[in-house]
C-alpha cells in the first residue's frame, strides 16, 4: 500500500509551476470525440483521471497518444461504438461528459453512471433534463444511462435549477452540433467552463457568453481538428498558496491566471498572509510563528470561494487565532476529512454544512487516510505543518488531481517521501528515516 511520509515543520521556499487544469482537461479531452478529425491538446496535467479517460476513449475507437508528457493527440475519426460501460467509467465523475459528446455527435449514448468523490448524493438530473430539452429520450437502467435522439438534437432554451458546472458543460457539448440555437440560463461561470467553450470555438463551434450566466450555442454542421492549450489549474494553484500560508515561508506560484484566484487571495489577505500578484505568478509569504486571523468562509459557485478549496482552507484555519466558521454551500457532506484532522489535534465541530473551527498551536503528526482528492491534499498540508511525522494512506486519491505533487513539494523544501511498501522503506524523507 503506497503512502506518503512527511516530517513537518519546515517552512516552504522556492517556486512551484502549476500544471494544466484537471477539471478543464477531463471535459476537453472527451470533447475531442465531437471532432471528425485530429485534435492536439497541450498543457494536459499528467494525473490519474486523465489517464483513465484516455483508456476509456481508446475503448470507443479513438486513436489517443501522448506526444510528450503533457501534449495529447486524439484522432476521433473512427469511433466504432457509443457504449462506454466498462468498470473504468465508474471510477470518475467526469465520465458523464461521454454522454453529452456521444449524444451530440452520433445521436445516441450508452454510458455507465459516473463515480467520483463521495461527499453527498451527486445526481445528474440537470444533465438529463438538458439532454431531454434538446430532443433526446433518456433512461437509466442497471446503472447505465441510455440517451437517444431519434431525429437528431434540436436547439432549445433552458434554465438550470443550480449553476451546475458539469451540467453546463455537458449540455453545451451536446448542443454544438444540434440543429438550431440553444440557450442555457443560470449557467455555471467557472474558468474551466470558459476554457471548454474556447476549445470548442477553436474547433469551429459557435458559443457565446461562456463565463456569464447565459450561454448561447448556435449549432454547426461539423467540428474540425486543431490545437488547443488548457488553462492552468486554479485549484492546484490555490492549494499551494494555502500550503505556504499554513506552513510559513515564501513561495512563488507560477503559470497562473490571478483573476481565477481572486477569492482565494482575498481570503488569505484577510487572514493576514502576504499575497503579491503579477501577470502570471503570485508570491505568497508568511513569517513562521506570526499570528493568523480567524475568518469565516462560505463556498459558492464561481466567482465565490470554490468548494474544491474548502478542505484546504479549513485546514489552514485550524492554525488561526480564534474561532472560524466554514459553511459548505455546494455539497451536503464535504467535511468527512475532519475526523482525520482531529487525529492530528484539530478542534473542529461539524453540524451538516457548517464547521466551527477553534484555533490550535500546531498539528501533531499521525497516521491518517485520504477520503477524497481535496481532503487528501489537506492532510498533506496538515502534515507539512505538524510536529513530528505524518503518514498518509489512500494517496492514489490525491494523485487523481495533483501532478508530481511529491517532486513539487520537495522542490519547495518539504521533507516528504513515498513508501510503496514496508520492505522498501528507505530514507526518502530527506534527513530522516520514515518512522
Ligand atoms: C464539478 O463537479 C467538479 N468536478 C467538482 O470538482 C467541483 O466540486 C464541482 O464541479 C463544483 O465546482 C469535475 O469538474 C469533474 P456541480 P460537478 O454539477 O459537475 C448538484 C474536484 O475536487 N447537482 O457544479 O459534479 C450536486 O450534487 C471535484 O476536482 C445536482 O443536484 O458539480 C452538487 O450539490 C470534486 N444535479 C451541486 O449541484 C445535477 O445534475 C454542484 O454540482 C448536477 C449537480
Amino acid at each position: 500500500m503506497k503512502k506518503y511520509v512527511i516530517r513537518g515543520g519546515k517552512p516552504l521556499e522556492g517556486e512551484v509551476r502549476i500544471s494544466g487544469g484537471k477539471n478543464a482537461a477531463v471535459a476537453i479531452i472527451p470533447a475531442t470525440l465531437l471532432v471528425n478529425g485530429v485534435c492536439i491538446v497541450e498543457n494536459v496535467p499528467a494525473v490519474n483521471d486523465v489517464i483513465l479517460l484516455t483508456k476509456i476513449m481508446s475503448e470507443l475507437g479513438a486513436k489517443v497518444s501522448f506526444l510528450d508528457k503533457t501534449t495529447l493527440r486524439v484522432d476521433a475519426t473512427e469511433i466504432h461504438t457509443c457504449s462506454a460501460v466498462s468498470e473504468l467509467v465508474r471510477k470518475m465523475r467526469a465520465s458523464y461528459y461521454l454522454i453529452g459528446v456521444l449524444l451530440g455527435r452520433f445521436g445516441k449514448a450508452c454510458v455507465g453512471l459516473p463515480g467520483g468523490c463521495d461527499f453527498g448524493v451527486r445526481p445528474i438530473d440537470y444533465h438529463i433534463r438538458g439532454f431531454e430539452a434538446l430532443g433526446s429520450t433518456v433512461t437509466i437502467e442497471h446503472g447505465i444511462v441510455n440517451a437517444v435522439a431519434e431525429n437528431g438534437l434540436k436547439g432549445a432554451s433552458m434554465s438550470l435549477d443550480f449553476p451546475s458546472v458539469g451540467a453546463t458543460i455537458n449540455i453545451m457539448m451536446a448542443a454544438v452540433l444540434a440543429e438550431g440555437t440553444t440557450i442555457i440560463e443560470n449557467a455555471g461561470k467557472e474558468p474551466h467552463i470558459v476554457d471548454i467553450a474556447n476549445f470548442l470555438n477553436a474547433m469551429g463551434a459557435e458559443i457565446r457568453g461562456a463565463g456569464t450566466d447565459t450561454i448561447k450555442i448556435k449549432g454547426v454542421k461539423e467540428l474540425h481538428g486543431g490545437r488547443y492549450e488548457i488553462i492552468p489549474d486554479q485549484i492546484e494553484a490555490g492549494t499551494y498558496m494555502v500550503m505556504a500560508a499554513a506552513v510559513g515561508g515564501r513561495i512563488k506560484v507560477s503559470n497562473v491566471i490571478p483573476k481565477h484566484l481572486e477569492s482565494i487571495s482575498a481570503k488569505l489577505e484577510e487572514i493576514g498572509v502576504t499575497v503579491e500578484e503579477d501577470d502570471d505568478f503570485i508570491v505568497v509569504s508568511r513569517e513562521p510563528g506570526t499570528v493568523m486571523n480567524k475568518v469565516n468562509v462560505k463556498t459558492l459557485p464561481y466567482p465565490g470561494f470554490p468548494t474544491d478549496m474548502q478542505p484546504q482552507m479549513s485546514t489552514l484555519l485550524c492554525l488561526a487565532k480564534g474561532t472560524s466558521i466554514v459553511t459548505e454551500g455546494i455539497y451536503e457532506h464535504r467535511f468527512r476529512y475532519v475526523d482525520e484532522l482531529r487525529r492530528m489535534g484539530a478542534k473542529m465541530d461539524v453540524d451538516g454544512r457548517v464547521c466551527v473551527i477553534t484555533g490550535i498551536e500546531k498539528f501533531s503528526g499521525a497516521s491518517v487516510c485520504a477520503c477524497d482528492l481535496r481532503a487528501g491534499v489537506s492532510l498533506v498540508i496538515a502534515g507539512l505543518c505538524a510536529d513530528g511525522m505524518t503518514e498518509i494512506t489512500n494517496v492514489h486519491l490525491i494523485e487523481r488531481g495533483y501532478e508530481d505533487i511529491i517532486e513539487k513539494l520537495k522542490g519547495l523544501g518539504a521533507s516528504i517521501g513515498v513508501v510503496d511498501d514496508e520492505e522498501n522503506l528507505s530514507q526518502q524523507v530527506s534527513g530522516t528515516t520514515a518512522g
